[in-house]
């Protein structure tokens, strides 16, 4: 079955319980649910992995270079994360990178990334609507089967 893949970095599970004040209440099941039932209208499927090591995310993509396209939230491995960076540059499908908070609004050493460059779009400060909303683009840009 086509899927996309939807990456979540060091500290992203535990969403909810998150800094709510920052991160909003919903958790990552949630997101996933969201995700899940936009792209259910391609028929698609969600492979979501979040990982606390930027190792483990590596193998995350080096096993999904199958998928459609993803949805990859690095979290403050945006800032300095070269090896998350160098397998985002190998991924074969569109990408978009998504924060939840507007890092750029935030203290400064959020506003470098290593990782947007690279993606195709970049959708921050929504909270989850943004990873509804990267679905969608996925889904517009992603062509028919
Ligand atoms: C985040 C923003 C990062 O700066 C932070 O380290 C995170 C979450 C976000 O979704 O807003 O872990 O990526």
């Amino acid at each position: 079955m086509s899927s996309i893949l939807l990456l979540n970095g060091p500290n992203l599970g535990i969403l909810g319980r998150r800094q709510p004040e920052i991160y909003g209440t919903a958790t990552l099941a949630d997101i996933e649910a969201a995700v899940a039932k936009r792209v259910a209208e391609r028929g698609w499927e969600v492979v979501s992995i979040q990982r606390e090591s930027e190792g483990e995310l590596i193998h995350a993509i080096q096993d999904n270079y199958d998928a459609l396209g993803a949805i990859v939230n690095p979290g403050a491995l945006m800032v300095a994360g070269w090896s998350l960076r160098d397998a985002l540059a190998s991924f074969p499908r569109p990408w978009i990178e998504v924060h939840l908070s507007n890092v750029w609004a935030r203290e400064s050493f959020r506003h470098e990334s290593v990782i947007s460059p690279l993606a195709t779009g970049l959708i921050a400060g929504l909270g989850p609507l943004g990873y509804e909303l990267a679905a969608d683009a996925l889904l517009r840009i992603v062509p028919a089967a």
